[in-house]
């Protein structure tokens, strides 16, 4: 006989890749951090300018401390090509954890990403030394007269993360956002050193579903089913080097409802409520702890979260906005919800 789950209670989340913006979407989004479940977040560099020096990081870090002083903000910094072997150090002495790889012209904020990351050795190498994780938008940027294009991009970046890892085998790597089959395979056929998050929506989502639709659509893309399948696969399976990163990316609702929309989908205030829906629906319900409370601070040599959360099985429906910021699966009804402590 099928049983059915009616309430779990796991470990406060760590959200291990999340924009948090500034000014106002800044204000609006992070009081919503510990409602959707996140208690730990890998707190994205790409702002406007990007934070690219460890003064910069610790600054962004006191800011954030402000408004929710209850998150404890793990901080990046955005791999330039002026970035050097010093300030990698300057970064570790002040708690930055890791270093943010966009390839150029990717992703939303990335004109001041690099194109051969494989030419920075002594970056590389200090932060291999210093011990920071190296978290990579693994996508090959399409130049003009290239034949890349948004389903193909992850995988041709794949070689790219096998001669980083060959290279540096004890830096510690993430691949960010994984969205393909090949990138599930490639990442378990590498080291203990190489691990890759998942957010909730790819879980969910595939071509059809951002095809037209713009607040599904993020980078890198949601791909085939088949790729998707693969995704629920691993965190089914519960494998421990793939692990929760949300990339919860809000743009303005005007920045998504038009005709050149950016790239992002906005899950934090709701974030492991999508999850359980999602887990629940593969039969995995027991392996959300694992996913988004221990893999990835394991990962990140962090100790685990002494709060616990409660999941419960009450409906609840996702609201239209979030101050200007329209939420992934807006309007929709989740079948779980965090309980009021
Ligand atoms: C992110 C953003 O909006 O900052 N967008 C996205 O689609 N994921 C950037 C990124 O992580 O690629
Ligand atoms: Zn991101």
């Amino acid at each position: 006989m099928k049983t059915t789950m009616t309430s779990l209670t796991l470990p406060l989340a760590d959200d291990l890749h999340v924009h948090l913006r500034q000014g106002d979407v800044l204000r609006t989004v992070v009081p919503l951090l510990r409602a959707g479940g996140a208690g730990r977040v890998l707190v994205m560099p790409n702002t406007t300018p990007p934070v690219t020096s460890a003064g910069q990081a610790v600054a962004y870090r006191a800011e954030l401390r402000a408004v929710a002083p209850d998150v404890d903000f793990l901080m990046t910094l955005y791999f330039t090509p002026a970035l050097t072997p010093d300030e990698v150090r300057r970064a570790a002495a002040a708690g930055v954890v890791g270093i943010k790889v966009y390839p150029h012209g990717v992703t939303t904020n990335s004109a001041s990403g690099v194109e051969d990351l494989l030419a920075f050795g002594p970056v590389l190498a200090a932060m291999e030394a210093a011990d920071l994780v190296l978290e990579l938008h693994g996508e090959l940027p399409a130049h003009a007269g290239s034949d890349v294009c948004v389903l193909d991009a992850e995988e041709r970046f794949l070689p790219t993360l096998r001669s980083l890892h060959d290279r540096y085998p004890r830096l510690r790597i993430v691949l960010e956002h994984v969205t393909t089959a090949r990138a599930v395979d490639a990442v378990k056929s590498l080291g203990a050193t190489v691990a890759a998050t998942i957010t909730a929506h790819h879980l969910d989502l595939m071509i059809d579903d951002w095809a037209g639709k713009n607040h599904n659509f993020c980078k890198p893309v949601a791909k085939y089913p088949s790729d998707r399948a693969a995704l629920r696969a691993v965190v089914g399976e519960g494998h421990p080097r793939f692990f929760l990163g949300s990339d919860s990316a809000p743009h303005p609702r005007t920045a998504k409802e038009c005709a050149s929309a950016c790239a992002g989908v906005f899950t934090s205030p709701l974030l492991l409520a999508y999850l359980a829906d999602t887990f629940e629906g593969l039969g995995a319900l027991d392996r959300l702890p694992a996913f988004a409370s221990e893999f990835g601070c394991r990962f990140y040599r962090l100790p685990p979260a002494r709060e616990t959360i409660r999941l419960v099985r009450e409906p609840q429906v996702v609201p239209p906005a979030y101050g200007g910021v329209v939420p992934y699966r807006a309007g929709a009804t989740l079948n779980w919800r965090i309980a009021a402590a």
